[in-house]
């Protein structure tokens, strides 16, 4: 039995849980699994190599053999720095498709399980607390209304400077949650002893406060 306490952190694109799972790995000085990067770096990878999402196998193949680091912010695979690349919105559509085939799952699989070392790891995705990490102390299902996803996207977005459309963001967002949470194997929903908070109205520091407290009582700080 590995001595490190998990907390998984499972949503929607654009609930917030990514910002949430930095902010609570860094508090508690925890390792941080950003799992939808892995099958966003899978998704680039397929681009990059021509190879059909389509094509389950040979997707498969490939993200069982990719080296991947995530060092001082950069994302390095097989050598080349995808950081950038895999932050786009097409990244995340590509990433919400490769996703779907239980044998990419499978791939990813004992990659993320491989994150979980001591003191502790804070994981986010979407079968974080349902499949990867199912004996986690404290699971997290992070919400919020597509309406208040896109807006925050929108804002992210336009503060890069990129020109979006936040009808067509909407669109994006419902499109990728219907393929997400209607998919066969791990399908995002909340685990069944999940902790559900609907952030829609909350900021995060309300959010954060309200994670820290619930890893308080269950002792895990
Ligand atoms: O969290 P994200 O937006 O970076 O995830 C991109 C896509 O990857 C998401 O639409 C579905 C997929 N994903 C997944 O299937 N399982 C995870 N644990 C994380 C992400």
């Amino acid at each position: 039995m590995i001595d490190a306490q998990v907390i998984t952190i499972d949503g929607p694109s654009g609930s917030g849980k990514g910002t949430l799972a930095q902010l609570v790995a860094e508090d508690l000085g925890w390792h941080l699994l950003d799992s939808g990067a892995l099958y966003r770096i899978v998704g680039a990878m397929c681009v990059r190599r021509e190879v059909a999402f389509a094509a389950v196998d040979e997707v498969a193949e490939l993200a069982g053999a990719l080296q991947i680091s995530f060092a001082e912010g950069c994302v390095t695979v097989d050598g080349l720095d995808l950081t950038d690349e895999i932050r786009t919105e097409d990244a995340g559509e590509h990433a919400s498709k490769v996703a779907q085939h239980p044998q990419v799952r499978d791939a990813v699989m004992m990659l993320q399980r491989s994150f979980r070392s001591p003191p502790g790891l804070v994981a986010d995705g979407r079968d974080m607390g349902t499949v990867v990490f199912p004996e986690a102390k404290l699971k997290i299902f992070l919400d919020a209304s597509p309406e208040e996803r896109a807006q925050r996207r929108y804002k992210q977005l336009k503060n890069k400077g990129l020109s979006v459309s936040l009808r067509g963001l909407l669109e994006q967002i419902k499109e990728r949650d219907a393929r997400d949470r209607g998919r066969a194997v791990a399908p995002l929903k909340p685990a069944a002893d999940a902790l559900v908070i609907d952030s829609t109205s909350m900021s995060i520091d309300g959010v954060f406060e309200q994670v820290m407290s619930e890893a308080r009582a269950r002792g895990l700080v």
